[in-house]
């Protein structure tokens, strides 16, 4: 009878003192899998660094994998993250499509999930978490209106196309050309991937300029800055005038493109923000303890031209 008598106050005693060990110990640091898309552009760069660099200011361990461009790479490291058993899974889906079974089993493993910069293409939204990143469409529209009221809404376009079926060469050309929709006299007469890239951007205009469309080109859309900066180099060969001759606008806002525009070879950057590693971690600190997380976070942007560009050169930060 004695027994239970004696082991009560140790079941009581046990609890209480995990309680106690628990409070004066600091909580066990986060752990995020992070899966970027690889290095293709100065926009990229930007990118990776506000991420390593806010979760080293956190003191979160971050799990980063370069995915080199490679989807299937992507899906490896997503996987390696579920076994590691990671807190938080991120990554930016180099394509829209083909994702729902790592998500699924991501999903069972109970590990929520933070999409950044790029979405995905899912029936299920309850898959992710949370998605930060800017608005593609509108930034196309960004790029078309700026271009429809410097030319007057008379422009003959070649389009630098982003990687094929990722979600920002989608939307931004899906913008792009509702605004040429209202304006019937400008018209895309070449368009091609220059998969985000300055050395594919370069070779692809090289291209343009030399089709027979080449010498009547009076407009670049460009879906990134490093394809628009590329592009420049190839107008410049052929012996004509970027932002003069030929008329340029592009995405990103990168530091290069300041400068070009400085310069007056490049006429217009739509911004797109890189730096989002504070709101991720943000988000990945609360879906980690449960609590509830927006399902859509939208990154502010601007655009800014030639008149604004030697101005908002110094305070640029990418
Ligand atoms: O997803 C964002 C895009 O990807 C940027 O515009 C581009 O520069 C990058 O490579």
């Amino acid at each position: 009878m004695g027994r239970p008598m004696k082991a009560r106050p140790r079941l009581l005693v046990l609890p209480l003192a995990a309680l106690l060990l628990a409070a004066a110990l600091p909580a066990a640091p986060l752990t995020v899998g992070f899966s970027q898309i690889g290095a293709e552009s100065g926009w990229r760069t930007a990118n990776t660094e506000s991420i390593k660099s806010e979760a080293a200011k956190r003191g979160i361990t971050l799990r980063f994998s370069d995915a080199q461009q490679k989807q299937e790479n992507q899906i490896k490291a997503l996987r390696s993250f579920i076994a590691q058993g990671v807190d938080v899974i991120a990554f930016s889906p180099v394509v829209e499509t083909g994702w729902e079974p790592v998500l699924r089993e991501i999903k069972q493993a109970g590990i929520p999930v933070i999409l950044t910069d790029r979405s995905v293409a899912v029936s299920d939204p309850s898959l992710y978490a949370s998605f930060i990143g800017s608005d593609f469409v509108e930034e196309g529209r960004r790029a078309g209106r700026w271009l429809a009221q410097r030319t007057g809404g008379k422009a003959v376009i070649a389009e630098l196309v982003g990687t094929p079926g990722s979600a920002p060469a989608i939307d931004r050309k899906k913008g792009f050309e509702e605004i040429l929709a209202a304006n019937p006299g400008m018209r895309i007469v070449r368009s091609q991937s220059g998969d985000f890239t300055r050395a594919k951007g370069k070779e692809v205009m090289e291209a343009f300029l030399k089709s027979p469309d080449g010498r009547n080109l009076t407009a670049l859309f460009a879906h990134n800055d490093d394809m628009a900066l590329g592009a420049i180099q190839a107008i410049e060969e052929a012996g004509l005038r970027p932002g003069k001759d030929i008329l340029i606008v592009s995405i990103d806002g990168v530091r290069g493109a300041f400068t070009a525009m400085a310069a007056g070879r490049l006429n217009c950057t739509v911004e797109c923000n890189p730096l989002i590693g504070p709101q991720l971690f943000d988000l990945a600190a609360a879906a980690a303890a449960g609590r509830p997380v927006p399902h859509r976070v939208p990154v502010a942007e601007g655009v800014y031209d030639e008149s604004q560009a030697a101005a908002a050169l110094p305070s640029r930060r990418y």
